[in-house]
């Protein structure tokens, strides 16, 4: 009965992002940005007051996050408590705050379940950190994208370019080795491939290549 799991974990900037969602609509599958619910947690704590070294605190906001995904016109738009912060929980900051509330055990237990629900048929692809290794430990097929800093700190600068944005290319270095070690290095689901991931580096493939390996690759596992 259970539907199919793709996991396609790795950090941030591989490309996981984009290539989960190409490969769900070609699938016709659902999506799982887990990265979004940390993100919301995040936010919705700023909203609500809640300081970011309160656990118990941002627990609590976790298990009551009231969240929407609605589709209007192909879009994914983003609703917390019927707002619209599709743009506010993606800058730099708010991935910032985002990777500091996950690493709290008590929000990671309080968002396993809302996760585990997406899983329905005809399938799943579910994109994030912990997907492979604690999320779904049975998915059918696990993906580990990386890629070398330095080209995941290019590709986000042409993204906040892209929407307008400015940030310096150092300085996005930075923070995503800040973030590559706060992820890796916490307590409760460290970033690491499932010991059976398939890991693919991505520095050297364009977005259509990789979603061309991965569509291969589950095609031959299905
Ligand atoms: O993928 P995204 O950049 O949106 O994730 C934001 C932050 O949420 C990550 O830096 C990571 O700390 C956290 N995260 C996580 N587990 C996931 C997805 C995201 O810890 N499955």
């Amino acid at each position: 009965s259970a539907a199919p799991v793709l996991t396609v974990d790795g950090p941030g900037g591989a490309g996981k992002g984009t290539v989960s969602s190409l490969i769900a609509e070609r699938q016709g599958w659902h999506l799982l940005d887990s990265g979004a619910l940390y993100r919301l947690t995040a936010y919705a704590a700023g909203k609500h007051g809640v300081d970011l070294d309160d656990e118990a605190g941002l627990a609590r906001v976790a298990a009551n996050l009231d969240v929407a995904f609605p589709v209007t016109g192909g879009a994914v738009q983003t609703l917390l408590e019927g707002q619209d912060v599709s743009r506010a929980i993606r800058t730099e900051q708010a991935g910032e705050r985002a990777s500091r509330v996950a690493a709290v055990p008590a929000v990671r237990e309080a968002l396993l379940q809302r996760q585990r629900d997406f899983a329905k048929t005809p399938g799943l692809v579910a994109d994030g950190r912990d997907m492979g290794t604690v999320v779904f430990p049975d998915a059918g097929l696990k993906i580990f994208l990386t890629a070398s800093a330095e080209e995941r700190a290019r590709r986000r600068h042409a993204q906040l370019r892209q929407a307008g944005e400015d940030a310096s290319l150092a300085s996005l270095l930075q923070e995503i080795q800040a973030r590559d070690a706060r992820d890796t290095q916490r307590s409760v689901a460290p970033l690491k491939p499932a010991d059976d991931a398939v890991t693919l580096d991505t520095t050297r493939l364009s977005i259509p290549e990789v979603v061309e390996q991965l569509t291969e690759l589950l095609a031959r596992r299905g």
